[in-house]
């Protein structure tokens, strides 16, 4: 299986109860590898060009004012497979719906405050990637 990348997002709600550190571990529980990573306190122009896929949905407001309430940490993921792996250790996006052993499950608070955002194809992670960082930033 071939090793590739993807993004992830340890969202405000993860920040704000300290818990940057238990979903790394889970992350990397999970086989995968932490290749950059940076805490940032996103702008409205960068959460809403970053959900533009989600603009015409009712809740598209209310997630940006959630993802710029507080800091965040941006990763870059890398592993076997890891677009799928980092889906599955994430779990559903409701945690309502979310398996034992994932992370939303563990420590989500609502659909909306759900601890997590990870790429949703190889393609979608490049675009993510480049979104929020440069390439000499990643380091392998
Ligand atoms: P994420 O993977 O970051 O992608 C879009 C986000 O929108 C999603 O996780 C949820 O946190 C958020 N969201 C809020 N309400 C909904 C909803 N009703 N359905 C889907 N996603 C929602």
């Amino acid at each position: 299986m071939a090793v590739t990348r993807t993004f992830s997002i340890i969202k405000p709600d993860a920040t704000r109860r300290n818990l940057t550190g238990a979903v790394t571990k889970m992350l990397e529980d999970a086989g995968l590898r932490v290749v950059a990573s940076k805490r940032i306190q996103m702008t409205k122009e960068q959460a809403e060009g970053f959900y533009a896929v989600h603009k015409e949905r009712p809740f598209f407001g209310e997630l940006v004012d959630f993802m710029i309430s507080g800091p965040v940490v941006v990763q870059v993921l890398e592993g076997e497979d890891a677009v799928k792996r980092n889906r599955d250790v994430m779990g559903a996006t409701n945690p309502a719906d979310a398996a034992d052993g994932t992370i939303r499950k563990a420590f989500a608070e609502s659909i909306e405050a759900n601890s997590v955002h990870g790429s949703d194809s190889d393609e979608n992670a490049r675009i993510e990637i480049d979104f929020f960082f440069d390439e000499d930033e990643i380091v392998g």
